[in-house]
């Protein structure tokens, strides 16, 4: 599908090379300053240098003879200067968006851009017998976003979830099971009680060695496959994915894989080889395998005692995905305190040979703050959990559904609340750079006249809701003349609504949901200037009624999608 603003684009390089001044190659469109009243200019300096004329008399040149046909976009055509200024053609822009968003239904925006490439997205990434703490929320949340923005986009995706299921802390996970019994609870409880269990452990086996030797008996029978071994690391792992399963599935998250590190335990062997045999790698006098590349800080991936390390790991999990995938690009959603270890990774999966064709990539996030700028952290005892973070919005969500909406039924007030507790979670995460730190400001949060998901939602219940009342007031929308469309307001309101397949674009060459956010706050804002200014169901004529509740249900439509790609749900009511 091709959308209106790409539309309006080709009409007007149509329309300059049908003057036969320039040629097609030195036809350039960009998108003016704010200030000026248009919304595509041709600069015509290139041009006309190349030209050997004036720019300015190229422009006014061509501003007389274009002769847009009559179904074209373009509506003025003016010069100024050098400066050739087009404006879309207000009734048949109208027109045309609405037309597009109601065609498209769920579909608009989406684009087929990425078509027959695949992105591998490496999030959440939370690691086995401990709860998720907050790097591991944003990842989650950060990363489902991109899953959604990439398959608009028309990529193939796979969300894979790189689990730390192994390393030598499961020796002592593994011990102290053994020694002190299994959890009991399920859930974020029972990781409680494995880090408890851990931390006990390991205290105990400060003044004991014959603990530790223990430990590292299990580390060691684990690692040869002991089936004993095996059963209780796999029931552990088990454990630990129902736990994280129940968060995601609020959050509305489905990974396609979650292999985990693990799973390349096999091909360690081979990646070292092939490393120290590329020379990316070498062996330093103590026997451990290290590598020094692109000036960064050495790096171990094999220790002097044959055990491997989170980037063995992460060097044999690039090279499966390149053969099992064939992806463009590989994104990680991860904390920006890897930062350096994602670029040694780059760096020696490159003088390996191994990444010729893929864009390997880090999505660095900040951290998570309380609402006066404390981190938070276990020591202090503020740590924030994931289960405990969602239940508290969804109830202080539910105060404000309950006291807005109090005629609803009980269990459609908490559906409600389901939707914007998480969604002011999922919101507060993606409405600015991911770099920026995030407070956890639950008065802004759940507001529903500031920057934040409520007031997306509200926005769009407030549309359905208009959108009722005609349809028991028996107004049929198909008596519209969208051409009436033409107040500023209204103009502004669909110009917005005709850009989300730009920002869509915006948002996936810069790894960005922010563009997304920004967006659908863009398009609430709009929307409450245009219903403020133009009365809807009291509109003065039938023709312009109808015309104004399409577009109530364009932009309710187009809302929804933005914040569907957000992963943020849009009650009906609220
Ligand atoms: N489990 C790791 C952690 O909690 C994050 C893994 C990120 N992904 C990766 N391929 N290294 O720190």
């Amino acid at each position: 599908m091709r959308y209106a603003l790409e539309r309006f684009i080709t009409d007007i390089k149509d329309a300059i090379a049908a003057t036969g001044k320039v040629p097609v190659d030195l036809i350039e469109i960009t998108t003016p300053k704010p200030n000026i009243p248009a919304d595509r200019t041709f600069v015509a300096f290139k041009a006309a240098k190349a030209l050997r004329i004036d720019p300015a008399k190229l422009a006014a040149e061509l501003a007389a003879t274009i002769a847009p046909p009559p179904d074209s976009l373009i509506g003025e055509v003016t010069a100024t200067g050098a400066f050739l200024n087009f404006s879309l053609h207000p009734q048949r822009l109208a027109v045309a968006v609405l037309n597009e968003i109601e065609t498209a239904g769920e579909a608009y925006g989406t684009v087929a851009d990425g078509a027959g490439r695949t992105v591998v997205i490496d999030y959440s990434s939370p690691n086995i017998a401990k709860r998720m703490h907050v790097g591991h929320i944003r990842s989650t949340i950060i990363g489902q976003a991109l899953v959604h923005i990439f398959r608009a986009l028309g990529y193939r995706v796979i969300g894979d979830n790189h689990l730390g299921d192994w390393g030598t802390q499961f020796g002592i996970i593994l011990a102290a099971m053994q020694r002190y019994g299994r959890p009991q609870s399920e859930g974020e409880a029972a990781m409680a009680e494995l880090e408890a269990l851990y931390a006990r452990y390991n205290a105990e086996m400060n003044n004991d060695s014959a603990l530790e030797e223990e430990a590292r008996r299990w580390s060691l029978a684990l690692e040869r496959g002991d089936p004993e071994a095996r059963s209780l690391w796999q029931w552990c792992v088990d454990l630990s994915l129902r736990a994280a399963q129940r968060n995601y599935d609020r959050l509305g998250i489905r990974f396609d894989y979650a292999y985990g590190e693990s799973f390349y335990e096999a091909m360690l062997p081979e990646v070292i080889e092939e490393a120290l045999r590329s020379e990316a790698a070498f062996r330093d006098i103590d026997g451990a395998v290290v590598a020094e590349l692109d000036k960064l800080p050495k790096f171990i991936i094999q220790r002097n005692d044959g055990g491997t390390v989170y980037m063995t790991r992460d060097i044999a999990t690039i090279k499966f995905r390149l053969q099992t995938f064939n992806p463009s690009h590989i994104i990680y959603v991860v904390d920006a305190r890897q930062e350096l270890h994602f670029r040694q990774l780059f760096a020696i999966v490159r003088a390996m040979g191994y990444a010729r064709d893929v864009e390997l990539v880090h999505v660095p996030f900040g951290v998570i703050t309380t609402s006066d700028g404390q981190p938070l952290s276990t020591k202090k005892g503020n740590m924030v959990y994931l289960e405990a973070l969602l239940d508290d919005a969804v109830a202080r969500a539910r105060a404000l559904v309950d006291a807005k909406s109090p005629d609803l039924s009980p269990e459609e007030r908490a559906t409600i609340a389901e939707a914007v507790g998480i969604g002011a979670v999922i919101y507060n995460d993606l409405y600015q750079d991911p770099r920026r730190n995030i407070t956890l400001d639950w008065d802004r949060m759940l507001s529903i006249e500031g920057n934040s998901a409520a007031y997306l939602q509200y926005s769009h219940a407030r549309c359905r809701s208009i959108l009722r009342r005609a349809a028991d007031e028996g107004v049929a929308l198909a008596e519209a003349d969208l051409t009436l469309l033409t107040h500023p307001s209204e103009q502004r309101l669909i110009r917005h609504l005709a850009r989300l397949p730009e920002a869509l674009r915006e948002a996936g060459a810069r790894y960005a949901p922010f563009v997304i956010a920004d967006w659908c706050y863009t398009t609430a804002r709009e929307f409450g200037i245009f219903f403020e200014q133009c009365p809807v169901l009291r509109a003065e004529t039938p023709t312009l009624r109808a015309a104004r509740l399409r577009l109530v249900a364009a932009t309710a439509n187009a809302l929804r999608n933005g914040l569907a790609l957000l992963g943020i749900r849009a009650p009906e009511r609220m």
